[in-house]
């Protein structure tokens, strides 16, 4: 009878095979188990993974106020006006560029009387611009507003009407003091009110 044999060769050759099989499945099952953001997948877009990764963060995370140039043009369109009472007592208000000194007074309680309410029929919104700098940048007083003028209480050089100031940016910073008295109401100690 025929009895295969199995020579020392052929042994080796089965060892070969049995061991190259499991170096196979070992390799395919670290493949298999690998993490979806390994270096070598993130490699292919780096630059465009990091560009939104970033912007992303700086969304997400960012604790400084989102960019918003319209708020900013908002705040551009203010500038800083300080008002001095009879008493020295100073109020420091924001007026839009456009509104009249005598508006912004009434707007934030500030004792700015303005009797004809910016009609130039009358000298109670007199303010005292406290800055010769400041006085010559605004425009130059009509012929009407000096009439007015004239018949203000403690008329000085740098006397104006506050419905005829009008806000614009090289104002920033005016400083304007009221004076103790209006002509038309020139009592000691009265107090006008603000419409
Ligand atoms: Fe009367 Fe200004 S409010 S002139």
């Amino acid at each position: 009878m025929y009895k295969p044999h199995i020579g020392s060769c052929g042994s080796s050759t089965i060892m070969f095979i049995s061991k190259f099989s499991r170096l196979g499945a070992q390799a395919f099952k670290g493949l298999s188990e690998a993490p979806l953001t390994t270096p070598s997948r993130r490699s292919f877009f780096p630059i465009v993974q990091n560009a939104y990764s970033d912007s992303l963060t700086r969304k997400l995370f960012s604790t400084t106020p989102t960019d918003n140039p319209q708020g900013e043009n908002k705040d551009n369109q203010k500038i800083s006006v300080t008002f001095f009472d009879k008493d020295g007592e100073e109020q420091e208000i924001k007026v839009p560029i456009g509104m009249s000194m005598l508006e912004a007074a009434h707007e934030n309680d500030i004792e700015l009387e303005g009797a004809c309410e910016g009609s130039l029929a009358c000298s109670t919104c007199h303010v005292i611009v406290m800055d010769v700098e400041q006085y010559n940048k605004l425009e130059d007083p009509t012929d009407e507003e000096n009439d007015m003028l004239d018949l203000a209480f403690g008329l000085t050089e740098t006397s104006r009407l506050g419905c005829q100031v009008i806000a614009k940016p090289e104002l920033d910073g005016l400083r304007l003091a009221l004076p103790a008295a209006t002509r038309n109401f020139a009592v000691d100690g009265y107090k006008p009110k603000p419409h």
